[in-house]
């Protein structure tokens, strides 16, 4: 699903959801995982973070990248530092990261993914026996590549598992984009307006690091209002 706007025409009840944001909202709450934050607590609404920040809790959040006056910091993977994260809990904002995740909540389970916890995410979904809906965050609802182009690299993974197959012209979308990104991915996505958005702010330091896969063994997943790390194998 290339966009949270068409997520209604992909939902099925019984299925695993993956939410994406490489850029950089799920491959940030890796970070936090690998680092050994507690718990991710995504909120959608400012007003509720805010709330959360009143009553003392750590806050990360931003809106069009820019970390907001009240949060503790903002969105970047090199913000979660072992130093801040370790055994806290966070109150997480981002202008579309967080809103996917909201929007997926009622499937039956949600799972984040980025290049970071790849392979331990392909085989963390292996072993769940269910179908899987590979959500894109995007960007304001709008496509956006580097997360179709992730898309692609999950689904390749899953497909060479032999466990799954596709009807869904989706996939095979990504898994073209992710073939037309060899040799090297991380100069593919030099042209994603993404990348403009955060070097117009200064914030594409991440790049390099959000495309580098296999980090982290953890998958966080979403249990209740909050998201908790699973170390796969
Ligand atoms: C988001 O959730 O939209 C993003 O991750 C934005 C950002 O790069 O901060």
């Amino acid at each position: 699903c290339f966009s949270p706007a068409l997520y209604d025409l992909y939902h099925r009840p019984e299925a695993v959801v993956v939410v994406i944001d490489v850029l950089r909202a799920t491959s940030a709450i890796c970070t936090a995982f690998m680092n050994g934050a507690k718990h991710i607590i995504p909120v959608g609404d400012l007003e509720e973070a805010r709330a959360w920040k009143a009553k003392g809790h750590l806050v990360a959040a931003e809106r069009d990248g820019i970390v907001l006056d009240f949060a503790d910091f903002g969105n970047s993977p090199f913000n979660f530092t072992p130093e801040r994260v370790q055994q806290h809990d966070i109150v997480y904002s981002t202008t579309n990261g967080t809103k996917a995740i909201h929007k997926a909540a009622s499937a039956y389970a949600v799972a984040i993914g980025s290049y970071l916890n790849l392979s331990a995410l392909s085989f963390w979904l292996q072993e769940q026996h269910r179908d899987v809906i590979i959500l894109c965050a995007a960007w304001k609802d709008k496509f956006s590549l580097e997360d179709a182009l992730f898309a692609g690299a999950l689904s390749k993974k899953l497909l060479d598992s032999g466990l799954f197959t596709t009807i869904c012209d989706s996939v095979h979308a990504s898994l073209d984009l992710w073939k037309s990104a060899q040799p090297n991915v991380y100069r593919y996505i030099l042209k994603a307006a993404q990348k403009q958005r955060l070097a117009k702010n200064g914030l594409d330091d991440v790049i390099e690091f959000c495309h580098t896969p296999d980090q982290t063994s953890i998958v966080p997943v979403l249990k209740g209002d909050r998201l908790v790390g699973e170390t796969v194998g």
